[in-house]
């Protein structure tokens, strides 16, 4: 027997549009993301252009990548740019400090900056604040994207790119009350001041924030530093354990499913908490948040790359009810980086040698691809909750909005394990998209089975009543609802 849920949508907006860029990456020098994941080098057996692998770039390139975070993480404050320009027979090879092994540096600023153009992504660099002086972030700058003769633009030139590129947001530190150098937010907020103060040319600010429980640290940030920042950012992780014992990505039981909804649900609140200190120092709203770092976070199996996990329906989930988060706060959110972009934490993308699968969190992206750059809708949803163990949970959670050509795109998931739900809605005309759905909750693409995850058609039409959608159990779907 089907729960009832009654969803009531007016053309009334909710708030303006959804960035595109909340559909963000997040690109990191660890484990196996760019060496092996993106990277294979120009001499590799594995179709490559340039070095970057052809499979991936491909299924990067089909889904849309509207921005790209990079180096790091905690690599960014720990990283030279002057170690990744030049011939690469004599590029430094550095420790890895943060996550291991070596660094050759054959992939630096040329190479990603190729990457980001194969791909049409806007670039979020992520400068060091932390272990360099201000004059090597705004020479980074300079060197990047300064028209004139410049001795440093020169110098990029002679390195095999003429014309500059350009930077849309350059991140200043990265986690400093952490791996950016275990900073107190007042001494942040000088040295953020002073950063931002030597930046060249033209770029969008964004000071590194918060980890998900110092509600000082935005306070401090915002009063002291505002005026100097276009962004503040937040990192908001989903571990169903704590970060002793962060839990398996694999053969968890309902208990697990219900306790990582709990928690992703929780990166609204944050968001919610984080806004409303802004909101005191910033009323017209000019800065930003960016979710630079989001996504689920589990135990690393042994053996394996650092942070590699596999990726389940589970995270697939977590994914949606992340998206519904956002578009709930466009009016703040304007950007969000899903950590990592292939072989790290959850991704979208895994590699094995030549192979490479998408996993259900990818599959969740393509899904809500119409939501880029459309206006959310207000709604009232009535749906009943469920418990599992000690957690309570919505039945149902949605996301409705008008898209650009003005079609009515609406999200739907259903968080319950076991029963389906029956959505009932005001709408007039008939739906039509894609259900992702599988039988058991930490369903998953391997390597052997990369289809065993995917989305399939669905299709509902409107009746006397309205438009009535029929969830399956633990199911997202995402659908275009026609004119009547
Ligand atoms: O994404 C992995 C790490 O998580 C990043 O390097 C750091 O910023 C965060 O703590």
């Amino acid at each position: 027997e089907p729960v009832q849920v009654r969803l009531d949508v007016t053309q009334q907006p909710a708030g303006p549009r959804i960035e595109p860029t909340v559909y963000g990456h997040f690109v990191e020098h660890l484990g196996r993301v760019v060496y092996e994941g993106l990277w294979v080098g120009p001499e590799s057996p594995i179709p490559n252009t340039r070095g970057w692998r052809n499979d991936v770039v491909g299924a990067l390139r089909q889904l849309g990548v509207p921005v790209m975070r990079w180096p790091g993480g905690c690599f960014a404050d720990d990283y030279d740019w002057r170690d990744g320009i030049g011939d690469p027979a004599k590029r430094p090879v550095r420790m890895n400090k943060w996550w291991g092994g070596l660094e050759t540096n054959r992939v630096g600023t040329h190479e990603f900056m190729d990457l980001a153009e194969m791909l049409g992504s806007e670039v979020y660099l992520a400068a060091n604040m932390g272990s360099m002086p201000p004059r090597a972030m705004a020479e980074w700058l300079e060197y990047m994207t300064e028209d004139g003769k410049t001795t440093l633009a020169e110098e990029r030139r002679r390195n095999g790119r003429d014309k500059p590129w350009t930077v849309k947001y350059t991140g200043i530190g990265n986690e400093s009350w952490g791996c950016g150098g275990n900073m107190r937010p007042e001494y942040q907020s000088d040295l953020h001041n002073q950063y931002a103060t030597f930046l060249r040319g033209s770029t969008l600010r964004a000071a590194s924030g918060e980890g998900g429980t110092s509600d000082h640290l935005v306070e401090v940030l915002m009063e002291h530093s505002g005026k100097h920042m276009d962004a503040f950012t937040l990192h908001y992780y989903t571990l169903p354990g704590d970060w002793t014992k962060k839990g398996e990505a694999l053969g968890f039981n309902a208990d697990a499913w219900a306790k990582t909804l709990k928690t992703a649900m929780g990166i609204e609140t944050r968001i919610d908490v984080v806004s409303r200190i802004m909101d005191k120092h910033d009323k017209d709203k000019r800065v930003a948040l960016y979710v630079d770092e989001w996504g689920t976070w589990y135990d690393t199996p042994d053996g394996a790359s650092a942070l590699w996990q596999q990726n389940s329906l589970r995270d697939a989930m977590v994914a949606a009810l992340s998206f519904n988060a956002f578009h709930r706060h466009t009016n703040r959110v304007k950007m969000a980086n899903i950590a990592q972009m292939v072989n790290a934490l959850q991704s979208p993308v895994l590699t094995d040698g030549p192979r490479m699968l998408l996993t259900p969190t990818y599959h969740a992206f393509d899904l809500y691809k119409p939501f880029r750059g459309a206006t959310p809708l207000q709604a009232k949803l009535e749906t009943p909750r469920f418990r599992t163990g000690d957690v309570e949970l919505p039945a149902v959670e949605a996301s409705v909005a008008r898209a650009e050509d003005g079609s009515t795109q609406l999200a739907l998931v259903n968080l319950d394990p076991q029963r389906p739900a029956r959505v009932v809605t005001n709408l007039k005309g008939d739906a039509r998209g894609r259900v992702l759905t599988a039988a058991a909750i930490d369903a998953h693409n391997t390597f052997d089975k990369p289809q065993a995850v995917v989305p399939a058609p669905y299709a509902a039409r409107a009746g006397a009543q309205g438009l009535v959608l029929e969830l399956p159990p633990k199911s997202i779907v995402v659908v275009s609802v026609g004119k009547p």
